[in-house]
């Protein structure tokens, strides 16, 4: 037997190519799938042959991560309970069909990840495996074998696997969006996360004191500049996460509702993303008539569900796409942003052909809106409402 195994270089994967190579007699080929976790990969690639895989390919998905599901999510204002901007779940999908296509290249028999049985990871894993390699096993140690931490560290150890014992108390997971931190401590709601489970945003005594401003540019709802120079995404959020971070701004604390009916509380850094989805969505409001931005977000709403409930790959979710695509054609503009001790805020905004009109909406007299068309309409618009009244009176 053969499997492709997405491998992430912490502890429960590396215990895992060893324990999958015993338990189903199989060779285990490792893949690495690189979404900006900060990690040195060529480390990881030798910490899987020394834990026994056959073969390990390395992936560097940025581009394509930024190019095909960030810009999706900045589309889509894509926020699961208007808090989490699904840093997470937007690599999941990407890291489980890269490992899938590793899988049918290499005639694999199985795919394998490194979820739990309690969380969202495991649907978003299986859910695109499925998608993309229906034919083949899937196998998920962690839900099998239910060895604790300190047992993991202990078969490690017996087996001789490089594993580092004295790394983070917390769970953590990175990739360019953002950074979820989870476990230890923070498992009590109350308990205010240390300032050492921080990484990007900065406690606010240690932040500037003076203001930043900045812009940010889009096409068709896409960003592509700051402060007028030309970003690519990979760039442009890696710029933010910074600038966010310098800025104490970024941090999410959330108590979140898990597809598998469980509440858990997470914990984010999230500069980047919390920048360019407030950007866009102020820009939105300069361009999408009434109706047209609360059906979207109602669609913005469905979209963010679909893709923290692992359905990516839903058919579903690309005809959402086309629906936003559509209503992005021609979205070019910019917003002015100004960061300071742990905020944000939006101070201006422009767009090249907008639905705001200062000639129509003006105060002053050179108003091209004639007025008296406000009577007919506004006697019209109270005309139930009169009825009504008049009805009581009788
Ligand atoms: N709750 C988030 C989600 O379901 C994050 C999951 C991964 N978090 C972690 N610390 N390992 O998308």
């Amino acid at each position: 037997m053969k499997v492709a195994l997405a491998y992430s270089g912490g502890l429960d994967t590396t215990v895992m190519i060893k324990w999958i190579s015993q338990r189903y007699n199989a060779e285990v080929v490792t893949v690495t799938v690189d979404v900006g976790q900060d990690e040195d990969f060529s480390e990881i690639e030798e910490k899987a042959y020394k834990s026994g895989a056959v073969k390990h390919y390395s992936i560097d998905a940025k581009k394509k991560f930024a190019d095909e599901f960030l810009s999706r999510a900045i589309k889509a204002n894509a926020m699961y309970e208007r808090s989490y901007p699904l840093s997470s779940a937007l690599s999941r999908p990407l890291i489980a069909e890269e490992t899938a296509k590793v899988a049918l290249k290499e005639g694999c028999d199985a795919v394998a990840h490194g979820c739990t049985g309690k969380g969202n990871d495991q649907l978003r894993f299986d859910a695109t495996f499925a998608a993309v390699a229906p034919d083949l096993k899937i196998i998920a140690p962690v839900r099998e074998w239910n060895m604790s931490r300190d047992e993991e560290i202990e078969y490690a150890l017996e087996h001789n696997l490089p594993v580092n014992p004295v790394k983070s108390r917390f769970s953590i997971d990175e990739n360019l969006w953002g950074r979820s931190i989870e476990a230890a401590e923070l498992e009590d709601p109350w308990t205010e996360p240390p300032t050492e489970a921080f990484k990007l945003v900065k406690p606010l005594d240690q932040t500037p004191d003076k203001p930043e401003e900045f812009t940010i540019g889009f096409r068709n709802g896409v960003p592509e500049y700051i402060n007028g120079d030309r970003k690519d995404l990979v760039t442009l959020v890696r710029m933010l996460n910074v600038l966010g971070g310098m800025h104490g701004y970024g941090l999410v604390d959330h108590v979140e509702d898990r597809v598998v009916g469980l509440k858990s509380r997470e914990v984010y850094e999230v500069p980047a993303a919390l920048i360019l989805i407030n950007a866009h969505m102020d820009l939105e409001k300069m361009f999408l008539g009434r109706r047209f931005q609360a059906f979207k977000q109602q669609v913005d709403n469905l979209w963010a569900d679909l893709v923290y409930s692992g359905l990516w790959m839903d058919p579903l979710r690309k005809a959402l796409d086309a629906f936003i695509d559509e209503s992005q054609k021609g979205l070019d503009g910019e917003v002015r942003l100004r960061l300071y001790k742990g905020s944000l805020r939006v101070v201006g905004r422009r767009g090249e052909k907008p639905l705001y009109s200062p000639k129509y909406i003006t105060y002053a007299r050179e108003s091209v809106f004639d007025q008296r068309a406000g009577e007919g309409f506004s006697k019209l618009w109270s005309l139930e409402t009169r009825l009504s009244s008049l009805r009581e009176k009788e």
